[in-house]
């Protein structure tokens, strides 16, 4: 690792704005008067959606990876995984906007037992890392390897929790809902 990499502008101001965006995510979340569930039927359907949704967005994390550790040389590559890379992560995006937004507006960042505790607050770490990760690529080449591979370690390390906390929770104690 290179001296003072961490001091470049270009490195801390996306480590800042992931930290801003996680911060804001959490204080909304806690401030919000969250808007409440649905009628049961409704929310059970709900529920089964945004579960679906969330293990869409693991699978998603996957192939994300798999394909990071073909581009950083640890698997076999092929010319066409980098596009993999962006597209398996633009998805997993997209999938996870709908259920965040319904946890934050409906639900709000609840602290009421540990694993609703992580699971709120994965969820805000993870839109943070994502935020730096963006920001972190659309300056490449500047002398700190390191920093990215780091940052998509979050993102992944983060989502995985989210669907441990959620998903797989929702799964062992309701059943997978078809
Ligand atoms: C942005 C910050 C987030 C906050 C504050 C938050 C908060 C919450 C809360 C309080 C619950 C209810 C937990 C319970 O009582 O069992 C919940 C449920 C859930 N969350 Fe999140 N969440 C966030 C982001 C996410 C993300 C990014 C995903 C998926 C990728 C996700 C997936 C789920 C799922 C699948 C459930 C179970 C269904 C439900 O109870 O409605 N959450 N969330």
């Amino acid at each position: 690792m290179e001296a003072g990499t961490l001091r470049q502008p270009r490195v801390w101001l996306p480590v800042v704005a992931g930290v801003g965006v996680a911060v804001c995510l959490g204080v909304y979340g806690r401030l919000h008067e969250p808007a409440g569930a649905l009628d049961v039927p409704a929310f059970i359907r709900l529920q089964d959606t945004k579960v679906w949704l969330a293990t869409a967005a693991a699978a998603l994390g996957v192939i994300q990876l798999v394909s990071a550790l073909a581009m950083y040389g640890k698997l076999p590559t092929a010319r066409w995984i980098p596009g993999l890379h962006r597209w398996s992560g633009r998805l997993a995006l997209l999938f996870s906007l709908p259920v965040a937004v319904h946890c934050l507006y409906a639900l709000g960042f609840r602290a009421g037992e540990p694993r609703v505790l992580a699971h709120s607050l994965l969820g805000c770490v993870f839109y943070g890392a994502f935020a730096a990760k963006m920001l972190l690529i659309s300056r490449p080449g500047e002398g700190r390897p390191w920093v990215v591979p780091l940052a998509g370690g979050l993102v992944l390390t983060t989502l995985t929790g989210l669907w441990l906390s959620s998903a797989l929770w929702f799964f062992t104690t309701f059943g997978p809902g078809w």
